[in-house]
This record gives structure tokens, sequence and C-alpha cells, in this order.
């Protein structure tokens, strides 16, 4: 094998930076891939999302690809997070940890690539990150319990983010783009999502949008995020809120008003909803489309997903997906 190539100490949409330029490293590499893991101390559902997606990408050109250096803490960690599937863990054994022992908090690494179950699966990860129901009685007036006004927020965004990955990232030629998902529940109270797609990114998808001034992978995200913007452009059509132009928007504010942002990467850009936008540093690039999205689950209940979504054509009826 080569000499490994060092993963930084951060792998997370706050060093978005380092962690795009480690996985573009990887693929660019020639052979088998070796990564020297012993600077990595923490890594997010971003990070991960990232580091699986790409070691997914370095076996599917047909080479093989090894780590080494973990700290047995981290091993232990990565592989509960199912990061490692194919990988060869050279001299690192990772600390045995109780499979189920944090079922309540974590999701490991799920790849979809199959269109269809999206929204099965969002519900899914929601259900995970909202932990477990209490099984309160509905109020009297709506017919939700606090439980199902936890989940709704999280579901709808992963359900927007997820659709997005399986329908728009498979578009102009990359029909076979997959998508990953790590979703983690902080001690701290954090809810942190990554979803990571190796599809066409946001600016082919909106290359013709008259919209966009500038043909940059950076204008393309920021026009992406306002209301009613979809490459689908005949709005009109649209029977459900896939084709509204408001997936986005809504998961921003929804992350925003749950006290978190969505970190978007896409191509050379980057954006955060919390602050910090431009160009990637270092060269580093993604093709495809890689989201962060962090908000506090005790802020959750107070979400009024319905309220923020941006108002619709009168022409359309929508017909939300999570009621
Ligand atoms: N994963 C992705 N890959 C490529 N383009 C994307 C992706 N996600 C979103 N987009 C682009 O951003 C636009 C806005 O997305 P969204 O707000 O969810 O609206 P909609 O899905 O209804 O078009 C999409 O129409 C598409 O052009
Ligand atoms: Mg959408």
């Amino acid at each position: 094998m080569p000499a490994p190539f060092c993963l930084p100490p951060y792998l997370s949409a706050r060093s978005a930076t380092e962690t795009v330029a480690a996985c573009q490293r990887l693929l660019e590499s020639d052979d088998a891939a070796m990564v020297d893991a012993k600077r990595l101390r923490f890594a997010d559902p971003f990070g991960l999302a990232m580091l699986g997606a790409t070691f997914h990408m370095v076996r599917d050109q047909g080479r093989a690809v090894g780590v080494c250096g973990l700290s047995s803490d981290m091993a232990g960690y990565l592989s509960r997070m199912d990061v490692f599937e194919g990988v060869e863990l050279v001299g690192c054994a990772p600390r045995p940890t109780e499979r189920h022992d944090r079922r309540d908090a974590l999701v490991e690494l799920t790849l979809l690539d199959k269109q269809g179950g999206v929204d099965d699966a969002a519900y899914r990860l929601a259900t995970v990150l909202a932990g477990t129901d209490p099984g309160e009685p509905p109020d009297e007036m709506s017919g939700f319990t606090a439980y199902d006004r936890l989940v709704e927020p999280i579901q709808y965004a992963l359900s927007e983010l997820l659709e997005n990955a399986m329908t728009h990232a498979r578009r102009q030629g990359f029909r076979y783009a997959s998508v990953w998902v790590a979703c983690q529940y902080y001690r701290n109270g954090l809810i942190r999502l990554g979803v990571v797609d190796n599809g066409c990114g946001f600016l082919e998808t909106l290359r013709a949008h008259p919209d966009l001034r500038r043909e940059t992978h950076h204008e393309a995200i920021l026009i992406a995020l306002r209301p009613r913007i979809s490459c689908n452009r005949d709005l009109r059509l649209g029977l459900d809120s896939v084709n509204q132009g408001v997936g986005l928007t809504t998961t921003s504010r929804i992350a925003g008003q749950a006290g978190g942002g969505l970190v978007i990467v896409s191509g050379n850009a980057f954006h955060s909803t919390t602050g910090g936008s431009g160009i990637l540093g270092c060269a580093a690039e993604w093709q495809g489309v890689a989201i962060a999205m962090e908000c506090r689950r005790d802020r959750l209940p107070n979400v009024r997903v319905r309220e923020l979504l941006p108002p619709l054509d009168a022409l359309t009826s929508v017909r939300l997906r999570f009621e």
C-alpha cells in the first residue's frame, strides 16, 4: 500500500473545507487508499456520511481502503456507525461497544440507493432521534401528542433532503447517484444529521433557471434556498410539496426555529445558514450535495411546520406528506 494520507482532527460540518478536501484526496488517489487516522478526534454525522460515501466510491473504483492509527475509542464509534463496511482496519482494534446501548440516539450510516421508501426511512430516523414515545394522550384540539410534534419537523426535514437527493441529484447523467445519511442525538441536547449524495450538484439542476445570475456553485446554493425556486419550473403542475420549491427553504427555517441551522456544500462552495458562506478553501470540491442539519431537540415541539411553509400558489393544491 502507498504512504498513508493523514485525516484531519475534525471531520465535521464546522470544518467542511478540511472534510471535503480529505475526501477529495482519497477519491483522487491512485491504487489502494491507505488512511492514517491518528489525528482524528471527532466526526459528526456530516463527516461520517462524507467519509462513508468516499470509502464506498473508492471501493466502487475497484480499489482497496485501509485505515490505520485510529484510537480504540474512535474505531469503536466509527464501527458502531457502520462507516467501515469493506474497509480494512490496520492495527486498531475497535473498543467493544454494546451495539444497542444508544439505540435512542444513533442512526448508523445508511445508504439509500433505490427510489421509494424515502418517507419510511425518514420516519424511522426521526423516531430514533426523537427518543422513546412517553405515550402521553393527544391534545384535544389538535389530536397531536407532544411526541408527534417532536417527530414531525425532523421527519419533514429528512423527507425533503432525502427526496431531493434521490431525484434532483440523479439528473444530468447522474442516474446512479446514491445518498448516505447518518444522525445522532447528543447528550447536550443537539440533534445532528448528515445527508450526502454523489449526484450532479445544485448548479447542474439550476443552470437554466432565470434567477441564476452567475453560473457558480455558490450562487446555485443560494438561490436553491429561496422560497419557490425549483429546477421543476412549471410549479403550477406540482401536486405535492416535492414540486413546490419549498423543501429546502422550510428545512432551513425548521433548523433555525429549533435553535440550529444548515450547512450546505456543493461543488466548490458552501453556505451556512448561521453565518459563513463562499468558496471552500484548499481548492476543495465535492461532486454532489452534502448537507448538515443541527437543531435542539427540546425546541422541536414548538416548531409548526405548516406555519413555516412559504405561501403557495392559489392554483396549486398541496398535499403534505407528513400529514
Ligand atoms: N441533492 C440535490 N442535488 C441537486 N440539486 C438539488 C438537490 N437538492 C435540491 N436541489 C435543487 O434545489 C432546488 C430546490 O429544492 P427544494 O427547495 O427541495 O424544491 P423542489 O424539490 O420542490 O424543487 C431543486 O429544484 C433542485 O434544483
Ligand atoms: Mg425538494
